[in-house]
């Protein structure tokens, strides 16, 4: 099957097998290995990209579903303004994510401030939820989300709080 899509902004087209997992093509037709096979059944949160703009976990999308889609991974994202945002709330939080999980972490962060400008305490605890570290401690990883929230809202409105 042929399938056209947007990857990191560009338009690009592929031969494949429509039930091919969308992390193995990212991985092994476009060398976009940001995105970490991890679990492999949707629960650790590794594999997360933007689909259309929504967190989505790559290992769970078989590829034909992304036909005129948008998807952006993380080698896309670190091109971005946005980018920064998460950048400096993670330095001020005083956490920096392993090689494994940044990627992960870095997107479910976008994703969290984006939907949630504020996020409560609730919003936090679901995004933090959607990677599975066990090495970093929840505070630490919440506190890098909601600096990050704050400098995107400072950054777009001239003010963080
Ligand atoms: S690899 Fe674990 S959720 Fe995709
Ligand atoms: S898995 Fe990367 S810091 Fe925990």
């Amino acid at each position: 099957m042929r399938l056209s899509f947007v990857l990191n902004g560009e338009p690009v087209s592929i031969q494949v097998q429509p039930n091919t997992r969308l992390i193995e093509v990212l991985r092994k037709d476009f060398a976009l290995t940001g995105a970490r096979p991890g679990c492999l059944y949707g629960t650790c949160g590794f594999c997360s990209i933007l689909l259309n703009g929504e967190l989505a976990l790559s290992c769970m999308i078989p590829v034909f579903r992304v036909h005129n889609c948008e998807v952006t991974t993380i080698e896309g994202f670190m091109e971005t303004r946005e980018f920064r945002d998460i950048e400096i709330g993670f330095l001020r939080a005083g956490t920096v994510p392993c090689a494994f999980c940044a990627s992960a972490k870095v997107l479910t962060t976008h994703w969290a401030i984006t939907s949630h400008p504020t996020p409560s305490p609730a919003d936090l605890k679901r995004a933090v939820a959607a990677v599975q570290c066990r090495c970093t401690s929840y505070g630490r990883y919440a506190n890098a989300i909601r600096y990050s929230a704050e400098v995107r809202r400072k950054r777009l409105h001239g003010r963080g709080r």
